[in-house]
């Protein structure tokens, strides 16, 4: 009798502490927003979530308003639509709102990489040293020897033109920029090793494009790998590209490579002189690569397509990056010396900006989440105040809440290249309900976690846009590729 008193003591214990997890017990306290649990225990709005984290967002606002608290997954996420009070979560002190230990879980499950304290002040000396300012002008002559490396190897001749090949534009962009971008960061093959010099670049040419065919296999996998959401077969096939990206970037052989960029070299010593294993340091330029390398591509494809799709704006950005060429005493042509694109050159593309920044305002989707360290009071902007409770989460996502807002971006389906564009040279100014918005597009993220890497894609941007843009013609001719625009 004592035993069965035993055993079902014990599963009581067990059924209350699974409900507890489950949340079932979870009410909500005075002052706190909204929440929103769905009806399936643990997992609550998890699947809508995945399915369609817009859709779902939208659906949470028009139900409870611009902050609410949702379970997804296991996990009560407060989310904050309201545009005018992102500027209270972005400068939050560490204390009470910390990016860190959110990414740290992230990290861990999509790259398998665990950071020590010290990781992410590296990472934000380095990319502060090579990645902005002076440092920048290094990155880019790189950058731009691996353009010229990838995009000019199979140029015909006035002469000798070569057969017409088709490409789609996602592709040929994504493909283009991935491989120029993995050679400046990650190096060439060594001429010394006995090579000659073109069978180094017939190397290089080759190597990066089996590293990027298994980079996009990962890239597709990466949304559902990070909600957790792979099956049996997709998560052994997470594995075996981890094997390959660890082994590729790893320690010992980015070492005999050439060229390295100093913003992955410092990163590396950095870590190793921190004492961290070697084999997680090969996991973190797995990390590096990623991050670099996940977006870039994409965005050039989606500012080439709006371009393309859009003559007018194509014309405008064509005038501008040809006056600015111009003035650079430079000048595309068939056969001549390739483009030196300089920090002051970028600083006088306004067209091209606004351009760039209209594509990642309706491109760009990065959901910001914080983690929440202590039971806090939170301050809107109009002056409402709420609690958030200390182990949650909150989360913004700009794309719904900010740079598809009509009131703020009016038409905000429709590409304008000048929306962003001020003729006195300031700062374009965005409002609503009469109130000016702080950041009117937030595709870099904010506060502390925001991209370093965001001067070096400027740059890249420009650099792309007299060969794609101005002289498309003639270059997609001598480069042998024809467009296909979308769907493919
Ligand atoms: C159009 C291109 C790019 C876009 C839209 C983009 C977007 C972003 C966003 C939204 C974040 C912040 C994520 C968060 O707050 O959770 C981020 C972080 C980061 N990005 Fe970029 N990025 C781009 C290109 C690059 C490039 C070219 C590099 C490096 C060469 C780079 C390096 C990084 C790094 C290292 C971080 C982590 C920063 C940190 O944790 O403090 N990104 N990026």
């Amino acid at each position: 009798m004592a035993f069965w008193g035993i055993v079902l003591g014990t599963l009581l214990a067990i059924s209350v502490g699974a409900l507890y997890l489950f949340g079932a017990f979870r009410r909500r306290r005075p002052k706190e927003p909204p929440l929103d649990k769905g009806h399936i225990p643990w997992l609550g709005h998890g699947l809508h979530f995945r399915r369609d984290n817009a859709n779902f967002l939208q659906k949470m606002q028009e139900k409870h308003g611009d902050i609410f608290t949702t379970l997804i997954a296991g996990q009560y996420f407060t989310f904050l639509m309201d545009p005018l009070s992102f500027g209270a979560v972005v400068k939050e002190a560490r204390a009470k709102l910390d990016f860190i230990s959110f990414a740290k879980e992230l990290i861990l499950k999509v790259f398998h990489f665990r950071p020590n304290e010290d990781t992410h002040k590296l990472m934000q000396a380095a990319s502060t040293k090579h990645l902005k300012g002076n440092g920048l002008e290094e990155m880019t002559q790189a950058m731009m020897k691996g353009l010229q490396r990838v995009m000019l190897h199979s140029l015909g001749s006035a002469e000798e033109q070569k057969p017409w090949e088709h490409d789609g534009l996602f592709h040929f962009c994504y493909n283009m920029v991935f491989r120029a971008g993995y050679l400046a960061l990650f190096g060439n093959e060594p001429i010394q090793s006995g090579k000659e010099k073109e069978t180094a670049k017939q190397y290089d040419l080759a190597h990066s494009e089996e590293v990027f065919v298994e980079f996009r296999k990962y890239d597709q996998l990466f949304p559902r790998l990070a909600y957790s959401m792979l099956t049996y077969t997709e998560k052994q096939e997470v594995k075996t590209l981890w094997q390959f990206f660890w082994n590729l970037l790893s320690v010992k052989h980015i070492y005999q490579k050439e060229n390295i960029s100093g913003w992955v070299h410092d990163q590396q010593e950095g870590l190793a002189e921190g004492g961290m294993p070697e084999y997680m340091r090969d996991r973190f330029m797995f990390l590096l690569l990623w991050a670099a390398q996940g977006n870039t591509g994409p965005a050039s494809f989606w500012l080439f397509m709006h371009l393309l799709k859009n003559p007018q704006a194509m014309q405008e950005v064509k005038r501008e990056v040809d006056r600015v060429v111009k003035e650079s005493d430079q000048e595309v042509k068939p056969g001549g010396p390739v483009l030196s694109v300089t920090k002051e050159m970028l600083s006088k593309c306004s067209v091209l900006d606004s351009a760039v920044e209209e594509t990642l305002r309706m491109s760009a989707a990065p959901l910001l989440i914080r983690a929440v360290m202590e039971d806090m009071d939170f301050l809107m902007q109009d002056g409402r105040v709420y609690v958030l409770r200390k182990g949650d989460k909150i989360g913004i996502f700009p794309y719904l809440s900010l740079h598809m807002d009509p009131e703020i971006h009016p038409e905000p389906q429709v590409f304008k290249h000048d929306r962003f564009l001020s003729l006195d040279g300031t700062r374009k100014e965005f409002y609503k309900n009469g109130k000016k918005v702080k950041y009117p597009t937030m595709p870099w993220g904010a506060g502390i976690s925001m991209c370093p890497g965001r001067c070096f894609s400027r740059w890249l941007f420009l650099y792309m846009s007299p060969n794609l843009g101005t002289v498309g013609a003639w270059l997609m001719h001598s480069l042998c590729v024809r467009m296909v625009p979308l769907g493919t």
